[in-house]
């Protein structure tokens, strides 16, 4: 009995605290859960946040003031999935207890108890990250019991009804406690059982079955990970949730896209021989409506195809005589401009001339440096070959030349 399917896993989210350490912000007359955090209820942020599909339902104990409030938020944000209120009870522990009764005589169980996981986590703690919530559903499947948490930072010091410091603990082997925490039904049965029976209580879960004798593994959580408690948190928990979104926009807006040109101008006498905006001197040119660059044509294109432009012709029609002469660099400007416009950034541009004339190595390093000049690269990110066609085609026969440009860019908010 290994594989996930043999495991069922269900979550009770207690939500039945008055919030009093919310003090302003309840004089709302607010629940504290019911506040919003960046445009969303800190509760519904806190159950989005455990929407995992392993999850089969949710048990959510709240006072039965708030249930309707409760109800409408999920029906805004989570309306497909299963959750079951509660009453809850007059401290955490209750609450979790009486969450605890509808938990069992939930009809949708499949598998033996020994197999069923129950994830507590506060409906305060909105910030919870998937990873913590699966590293500690791990861990409980393999033994029993999982409390997520962090290694504090500060020293801590107990200190008496006097306010005079009674002892220091070594702070090496303090964590500050999270939710969530996972255990299997055994387990969490027979700690919520012990403290029945022996009238114990606690403020959190873990601490119950501690003191079952039953181990409960420590999972490293994440600081970020705060129960909003006093106001000092929300504003705190809200730079938090900006940041949050920030990375995954970058992350998820981010494309990396590639374009190609290709374009071939033909070599006359008569007409100035001008490559990637380099003017060199030879008794042929190439000819065109514009000044012919054919490098700088090409390179067009390829940043064209990379933002899904279109093409350099249709841009710039050689039937337009704005057109006529004109030095390809104001083109590739314009080009440059549309780019910018929509949030691309080059990465880097890969140039291959195809000329049997003329011989383009002295020319190589002036084209490479104007190039990145003009795109505002680095010389590292711009690469210029030559080839020749061992004489064979038009190329060969010096009647023209050609030239194929790759680029790259990386792009945000990929707009049409
Ligand atoms: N909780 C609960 N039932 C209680 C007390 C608390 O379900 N009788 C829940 C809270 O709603 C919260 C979580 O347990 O999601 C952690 O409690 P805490 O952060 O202390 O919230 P409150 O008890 O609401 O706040 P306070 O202690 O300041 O009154
Ligand atoms: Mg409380």
């Amino acid at each position: 009995m290994d594989g996930l399917n043999d495991w069922q896993v269900v979550a009770i989210i207690p939500a039945a605290g008055a919030g009093r350490r919310m003090q302003g912000e309840s004089k709302q007359g607010k629940q504290k859960l019911l506040l919003e955090l960046a445009g969303e209820t800190i509760f519904l942020r806190s159950m989005k946040a455990l929407n995992l599909p392993e999850i089969e339902a949710f048990f959510v104990p709240v006072s039965s003031a708030e249930e309707g409030a409760f109800r409408q938020e999920l029906e805004k944000g989570l309306p497909e999935r299963e959750v079951l209120f509660c009453a809850g009870g007059q401290e955490r522990q209750d609450s979790i207890a009486s969450a605890l009764s509808a938990v069992k005589a939930w009809t949708s169980w499949r598998v033996p108890e020994a197999q069923r996981l129950v994830v507590i986590h506060d409906a305060a703690r909105p910030l919870v990250e998937t990873e913590a919530i699966r590293r500690a559903l791990d861990v409980a499947r393999s033994c029993g019991a999982a409390c997520v948490g962090v290694p504090v930072k500060d020293t801590i010091k107990e200190v008496g009804a006097d306010g005079i410091i009674t002892a220091t603990p070594e702070r090496s082997r303090l964590w500050a406690v999270q939710t969530p925490q996972v255990f299997t039904w055994p387990v969490l049965m027979a700690a919520y059982t012990l403290a029945r029976v022996e009238k114990i209580t606690a403020t959190d879960d873990a601490a119950l079955v501690e003191k079952t004798g039953h181990p409960v593994q420590m999972v490293c959580g994440s600081y970020r990970n705060i129960k909003i408690t006093t106001p000092d948190d929300l504003p705190m928990a809200a730079a938090l949730l900006q940041e949050r979104e920030t990375a995954k926009e970058l992350l998820s807006e981010t494309k990396l896209r590639v374009g190609q040109g290709f374009d071939v101008h033909r070599l006359v006498s008569g007409r100035r021989l001008v490559l990637g905006g380099v003017e060199i001197p030879a008794p042929v040119g190439l000819e065109g409506h514009s000044d012919a660059d054919v490098l700088i044509h090409a390179l067009i294109d390829a940043l064209l195809g990379a933002i899904g432009g279109g093409d350099i012709g249709e841009l710039f029609p050689d039937t337009d005589p704005a057109y006529k002469n004109i030095d390809s660099r104001r083109l590739l400007e314009r080009v440059l401009a549309k780019l910018t416009q929509k949030g691309a950034r080059l990465v880097n541009v890969d140039v291959t001339v195809i000329a049997q004339y003329p011989k383009l190595a002295p020319y190589r390093p002036a084209i490479r440096s104007t190039v990145a000049t003009l795109l505002d690269l680095p010389l590292t990110d711009v690469n210029i070959k030559a080839t020749t066609t061992e004489g064979l085609g038009f190329t060969g026969r010096k009647e023209g030349i050609a030239v194929q440009v790759v680029t790259l860019v990386k792009v945000r908010s990929c707009g049409g």
